[in-house]
């Protein structure tokens, strides 16, 4: 358990709070490509902040604040051009800076207003079929080229959810194996029984033991199941707690992007065999509606998400923890000690940049930001479609999920 204070510290995302200064270091997906191919502006929240996303006629991308800086119309309404986006209200032009470089009726009285008149605006680049931003200091590290974003050898599928939660409960997640062992396996089997689907269920795993190590990339997680040894691949090989808020299983990067206080958006971004004679490009990845289930009108679990897939699952439970759990009546275990590292391990990177220095799993030299290989337990088994995991993680998401409207 932790105090009030230090939960409230933790838990916050905006600029100017010290957790929300180290989130700002790091680059974070906020859009599919195909999302802007189909409409090139999006409405965007990121920690705390409201923007909108836009690609000119040339293709490149914008972001910058959300409502105008003359009478606050949603830009999402934007036109985009060449000089930037056009307000749809009266006509005013922000370049890509935030820069208002036009204001029509004005410019016939006062043509030195469109200075005074500034945006806040922010990075964004794209990479394997997503958008990135950044909204930290400047000069940006370069956004990490983790190696399924860039093996392009490989079917690639996109799905998002928003969890009505705060961020910090969707990571400490990754932090704790066990879960696994209940979350996903005994307590997704009575879901199956109670939905009447036993074809979804999986033989429980047992944890013999577990382990985390500070890595070059966040922390490792590693486990031990009943009959094995230290020379399992989930023991041997771990995955990664990709810092401050990804998960990199075998076959999926899950990236967890605070929103505001009580909100995390999630991109699932997994890899696949290719089948004879496919061919994708990133406009073409499929977009999916992951269930971030809520108890139904009666209050009551909705089985019909939690028996068989892990995500909604996980999703179930952040949400029933509440906006922001808790943890001042929390009380941690044996199984807890990853959550304990997390928590500490967010300290010393907050001291880091305190002292003007770059915290971890920051890039900036493009020699070491070709394809940064993120080596993760069954690796092989997945990404050649050979096995399933023992729970039953299946091969392309995206059939078994609505589209993404
Ligand atoms: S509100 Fe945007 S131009 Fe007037
Ligand atoms: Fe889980």
């Amino acid at each position: 358990m932790i105090s009030q204070e230090d939960n409230e510290r933790l838990t916050q995302v905006k600029a100017g709070t010290p957790v929300g200064d180290l989130l700002r270091r790091y680059w974070y997906p906020i859009a599919a490509v195909s999302e802007l191919a189909r409409h090139p502006t999006k409405y965007v929240k990121i920690l705390g902040e409201e923007l909108v996303l836009f690609k000119d006629p040339q293709g490149r991308l914008g972001l910058i604040d959300a409502y105008c800086g003359h009478r606050r119309a949603n830009l999402v309404y934007g036109m985009p051009e060449d000089a930037g986006l056009r307000c749809p209200y009266h006509g005013w032009m922000f370049d890509r800076a935030g820069q208002c470089v036009e204001q029509p009726f004005e410019e016939t009285l006062n043509k030195c207003f469109k200075d005074k008149i500034k945006l806040t605006s922010y990075l964004a680049e794209e990479l394997g079929g997503l958008i990135f931003a950044y909204l930290g200091p400047r000069p940006a590290p370069l956004v990490p080229r983790w190696d399924l974003l860039v093996d392009n050898d490989y079917w690639r599928e996109i799905g998002y959810t928003m969890t009505a939660c705060n961020w910090l409960q969707t990571v400490e997640n990754i932090m704790d194996p066990v879960h696994v062992e209940w979350l996903h396996g005994v307590f997704r089997n009575y879901a199956a029984e109670r939905s009447g689907h036993d074809e979804f269920k999986r033989r429980r795993v047992n944890h013999q033991r577990i382990g985390f190590d500070i890595a070059e990339y966040g922390i490792i997680k590693r486990r031990i199941l009943a009959g094995e040894t230290e020379e399992s691949d989930d023991w041997k090989h771990g995955h990664w707690l990709v810092f401050p808020t990804t998960q990199k299983g075998p076959d999926m990067l899950r990236f967890r992007v605070p929103v505001d206080e009580t909100h995390t958006a999630q991109w699932y971004y997994s890899a696949h065999p290719f089948n004879e004679g496919e061919y994708q490009s990133e406009e073409q990845m499929p977009l999916y509606h992951m269930p971030s289930p809520e108890l139904d009108k009666h209050g009551q679990p909705q089985f019909q998400f939690l028996n068989n897939d892990v995500d909604p699952q996980d999703n179930a439970i952040f949400i029933s923890q509440g906006a922001i759990y808790d943890r001042t009546k929390e009380q941690l275990g044996e199984s807890d000690p990853g959550v304990v590292l997390y928590r500490h391990l967010l300290d010393i990177q907050i001291k880091l940049i305190q002292a003007g220095k770059d915290p971890l799993n920051t890039f900036r030299d493009p020699a070491k930001n070709i394809r940064i290989d993120l080596a993760t337990e069954a690796r092989e088994k997945f990404l050649t479609g050979r096995g399933e995991s023992p729970l039953g993680m299946r091969r392309r998401y995206a059939p078994r999920f609505k589209p993404l409207d």
